[in-house]
Order: structure tokens, then C-alpha cells, then sequence
């Protein structure tokens, strides 16, 4: 027995071989993939907690972590040309690094889209309280937010908060939805993309030209420095840097396309580099707006003289964020709230609108990518098999999709979008950076395998990746880390209680075609 049981790469790649899909995605559709499954709450919502956190110094947070996902992408490339089937990061590292790895980065990966479907579920009824608000209907305070918590290294919530019901609802109806076995299509997306693109645009158009007259607004730029990894704040440019990357998520269903791409060695890099800087150049453009237009200083707390943390109860409740025309840090909404603080208040219910409209999309991404890797990983025996069972009528994973989405739903009644935010990104990063480690071990064990897309400058690429996802790791509030580590201790004692013990590759079955209908972003 050892903890490095492989799954062999060639039993992966011809179950991908008898999938077959048709190969018809271009450049242009991998793009459009690419935004559809990006844009979202980071941009709308987080942007306020990044600038809580750095002040307009975000700028360069965005930076910093687009450059980290520009390179953890070059790396998904060459593995999703490679080994193109579902499980995405899961099933390389089985591959590549053995099962204990493959197990924790799946574990990670619960984070990753678990915590972030809760996250944008959260960040979507942030719009939809703040558009009926901007009709004039006011929903009860206590059914909006979560409670106040102070559970050891869980905090959030918000004073006065009961329960997220509308982040409850919408994650009902998208678990509902995938149960009945609905799919984005590539259509929907396209017209997705184009609101969000029509509203990220719309704002840049108001604010940007408001910036010339403004630059002092962008004085100090960095009020809280780069921050310091060490100190566990989770503040300054590195500490938004960390926050924001939720923003940049999601460019990996680019990757997981390879499959159905046409000449995936041009189209794939080219898809994954082409969202990510087309999301870059936007989130550039609509911090500079939000900064020149409004203002984006971090608050004071009076009382102690310190900075309020980002998304805290304390924040919202202070006597700046209780006034009219609050800072932007204590919205929930803040493209939406800022073009109705600078501009004609329509357009600011015209992107509330835009957001609410397309936000629910990705958590029905996220959820989607969730249970099929929680699928992949019980039809290997690492969880039980009967999370497997597929829906007679539906054909779907009925019994993942209903527990994930009864998680998803729990974690976003109850926690900011912060908060998930951050828990999500400490999972992410973990697995990107497994990812570029496995790209390099390939190179090193697997020289001649036919390799569709090969990441240029590997050995440059590759460690900066993983640097890259260690700083912003440790650039996380301790909180997020003890999270992660907490989660992975649970995740170590059920591999071994289980999984060690039922992994099929350990009871030497290694078919690895479930269901071939069952493709996976992710
Ligand atoms: N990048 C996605 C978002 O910001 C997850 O919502």
C-alpha cells in the first residue's frame, strides 16, 4: 500500500478517448467561456472589501492577481490538453502525484466551488435588496444579512442579521435547476457575458471621464502599504491582492474545454489568455472609475483609531456607513451603488439589474463544477458510491447536487461575501499550485507524451505560479488560513477512515468511465 497510488494517465486518457466530444469551440467561444464563468461578485461586490482593505492601491491588487492567474492558466493548459476529462485539477494529480494528493486537492476544490457558489449567491442578493431598494421596497434588514458570529475562527455576519434568505432562495433554484439537468448553453452564456460586459462598460463610461478632475482621490494610494504576509491581517495591497483573486476564478473552465476545442494548441491558450486580460483590462478600468469617481479610503474606526477590517459587522455599523452617501467600502453592491451616488440613480439600478440578472449563472457554474467533482471522486471510492447515483428520470448526480447545494445554501445564509470569498481562495490557490507542480513532475517523468499545448517557459512559469499562490496564501487573514488548515485535517482523517480503504485503485479497478454523458468544468 502507498499514499502515492497513481491512476494511470493512459486509462485516464482513453476514457477521454471514448467520450469523443465533438470538437467544435474556437478562440472566440473559449473567450466568451472564459468571461461568463470570471466576471462576476469579485468585480460587483468585493471590490468595495478590496478597497477597504488597500484603498486605491486595489489597482495594483488586481494586478498582482491576474498575473498569478495569468500563470497558474499557462499551466492548466498543458494538463487539461493533456488529460482532458472531468475532475480538472482532481484527476491530474491522481495522475501525477497519487492519490493522497489527488484527494486533497479535490477536498480543496470543495472549497473552492462550494465556498465560492455561497459567495456569489451572497454577492447576487446584495443586488437584488439594493435594486427593490432603488424601487423603494425595503426587505427586513434581519432576513438579509447573516447573524453576527463569533465562533473561534469563524466570524461574519452582520449586527442586527438573522438569516441570507434571498443568497437561500437563489441557491435553491440553481440546485433545482441542475437537478433537472440544466446546462448553460453556449447561447445563454453569450448573452450573459454581453450584460455583464454591457454593465461593467456602462460603468466605466459614467466614471472613468470623472477620474481627470479627481486625482486627488487617488491620494494616498497605498493608506495601508503592501501589507504584511506575516502578520495575519489579511490587509494592504497583497492582503486585497488575496481577496480579490476570487475576481479571476473560474478562467479554469477555459482549460476544461481542450476537449471540444478545434486545434486546442493555438485556441485553448489563447481562450485562457484572452478572458483573463479582457477581465483584467475591465477591473483596471472599473477601479479607476470607482477611485476617480467616489473615492475608495478605507474607514477609521473612531473609537480605536485603527482601520475597520474589510466586511466587518463593526464597519456596517458605524456612523460613516449608517450616513447617506456612505463610502464606498460599506456597500454591497458597489458598481450599482456608485453610479446611482455620481450619476443618473437609473443606471445605477440598470447594473443592479445586469448583476441580478446574471450572477445566478455562476453559481450555477460553481455548483455545476462542485458535483462533478464530488461525482469523479465517489465514482473512484474516495467518497461513498451512493453520492454517485445518477437521477433515473434526470440523468443527473441528484444526491451531490442536493448536498452541495444544501452547503452552499447553509454557508450563504450565514456568512459574508468576504468571508466566503476568502475561505474559497485559500482552497483555489492550494490547487493551482498543485497544478503547476504536476505540470513540472510530467515534463520531468513523461517526457515524450504527446503533449497538445505545451506552457511556454515552463520552468519560469511554473514556480512563479506557485510563488505566486504561497504569497497570496499566506497574504490571506489568519482566519482564511486556519480554515483551510482546519478543512484539510478533516479532509486527511476521512481519506483515511474511507477513502484509503475503498479507493478503487487500491482494490486494483481502474476504469475510470462512469457516466459519459457527465462532462465537468472545474
Ligand atoms: N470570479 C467569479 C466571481 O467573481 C467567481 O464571481
Amino acid at each position: 500500500m502507498s499514499l502515492a497510488r497513481i491512476k494511470p494517465l493512459d486509462a485516464i486518457i482513453a476514457t477521454a478517448e471514448k467520450k469523443s466530444l465533438h470538437r467544435s469551440l474556437g478562440a472566440f467561444q473559449l473567450t466568451m467561456l472564459g468571461i461568463g464563468a470570471v466576471i462576476g461578485t469579485g468585480i460587483f461586490v468585493l471590490t468595495a472589501t478590496a478597497a477597504q482593505k488597500a484603498g486605491p492601491g486595489m489597482m495594483l491588487s488586481f494586478v498582482v492577481a491576474g498575473l498569478v492567474c495569468a500563470f497558474a492558466a499557462l499551466c492548466y493548459s498543458e494538463l487539461a490538453s493533456m488529460v482532458p476529462v472531468a475532475g480538472s485539477a482532481y484527476t491530474y494529480s491522481y495522475a501525477v502525484m497519487g492519490e493522497l494528493m489527488a484527494w486533497l486537492v479535490g477536498w480543496a476544490l470543495i472549497l473552492e466551488y462550494a465556498l465560492g457558489a455561497s459567495a456569489v449567491a451572497v454577492g447576487w442578493s446584495g443586488h437584488m435588496v439594493g435594486f427593490l431598494e432603488g424601487w423603494g421596497l425595503h426587505l427586513p434588514h434581519a432576513l438579509t444579512v447573516g447573524p453576527k458570529i463569533e465562533w473561534g475562527i469563524l466570524k461574519g455576519g452582520e449586527i442586527g442579521g438573522l438569516i441570507n434568505l434571498p443568497a437561500v432562495l437563489i441557491t435553491a433554484l440553481m440546485t433545482w435547476l441542475l437537478v433537472i439537468g440544466t446546462k448553460e448553453s453556449a447561447t445563454v452564456n453569450a448573452v450573459l457575458v454581453a450584460i455583464k460586459v454591457a454593465a461593467l462598460s456602462l460603468f466605466v463610461a459614467i466614471t472613468l471621464p470623472m477620474v481627470f478632475g479627481h486625482t486627488a482621490n487617488f491620494h494616498p494610494f497605498t493608506p495601508r502599504g503592501w501589507g504584511n504576509p506575516l502578520d495575519g491581517s489579511g490587509t494592504g495591497v497583497l492582503g486585497a491582492a488575496a481577496s480579490i483573486f476570487f475576481a479571476y476564478v473560474g478562467f479554469d473552465a477555459v482549460s476544461t474545454a481542450a476537449e471540444e476545442t478545434k486545434n486546442p494548441q493555438r485556441n485553448v491558450p489563447i481562450g485562457l489568455i484572452a478572458s483573463l486580460t479582457i477581465c483584467t483590462i475591465f477591473y483596471l478600468l472599473v477601479a479607476s472609475g470607482v477611485i476617480g469617481s467616489f473615492g475608495a479610503q478605507p474607514l477609521v474606526d473612531p473609537a480605536t483609531g485603527k482601520f475597520f477590517a474589510g466586511g466587518a459587522p463593526e464597519l456596517y455599523a458605524s456612523a460613516a456607513c449608517q450616513s447617506a452617501h456612505a463610502p464606498v467600502v460599506c456597500s454591497k453592491e458597489a458598481l450599482a451603488y456608485i453610479a446611482r451616488e455620481v450619476s443618473n440613480p437609473i443606471f445605477g439600478q440598470l447594473i443592479a439589474l445586469a448583476a441580478t440578472f446574471a450572477l445566478p449563472s455562476v453559481v450555477l457554474l460553481m455548483m455545476f463544477g462542485q458535483t462533478r467533482i464530488f461525482f469523479v471522486m465517489a465514482r473512484d471510492g474516495l467518497l461513498p458510491g451512493a453520492l454517485a447515483a445518477v437521477h433515473p428520470r434526470f440523468k443527473t448526480p441528484w444526491v451531490v447536487t442536493t448536498i452541495t447545494g444544501t452547503v452552499v445554501a447553509v454557508c450563504a445564509a450565514f456568512l459574508p461575501v468576504g468571508t466566503l470569498a476568502d475561505y474559497s481562495n485559500s482552497g483555489t490557490l492550494f490547487a493551482f499550485a498543485v497544478v503547476s507542480l504536476g505540470v513540472m513532475i510530467l515534463r520531468l517523468t513523461d517526457k515524450s507524451r504527446h503533449r497538445p499545448f505545451r506552457t511556454p517557459l515552463l520552468w519560469l512559469v511554473a514556480p512563479l505560479s506557485i510563488i505566486g499562490c504561497v504569497v497570496l496564501f499566506v497574504s490571506l487573514d489568519r482566519a482564511s488560513q486556519l480554515v483551510f488548515l482546519a478543512w484539510t485535517g478533516i479532509g486527511l482523517l476521512f481519506y483515511f477512515l474511507y477513502g484509503y480503504h475503498h479507493s478503487n485503485v487500491a482494490r486494483g479497478i481502474v476504469e475510470v468511465d462512469g457516466n459519459a454523458d457527465m462532462t465537468a468544468i472545474g
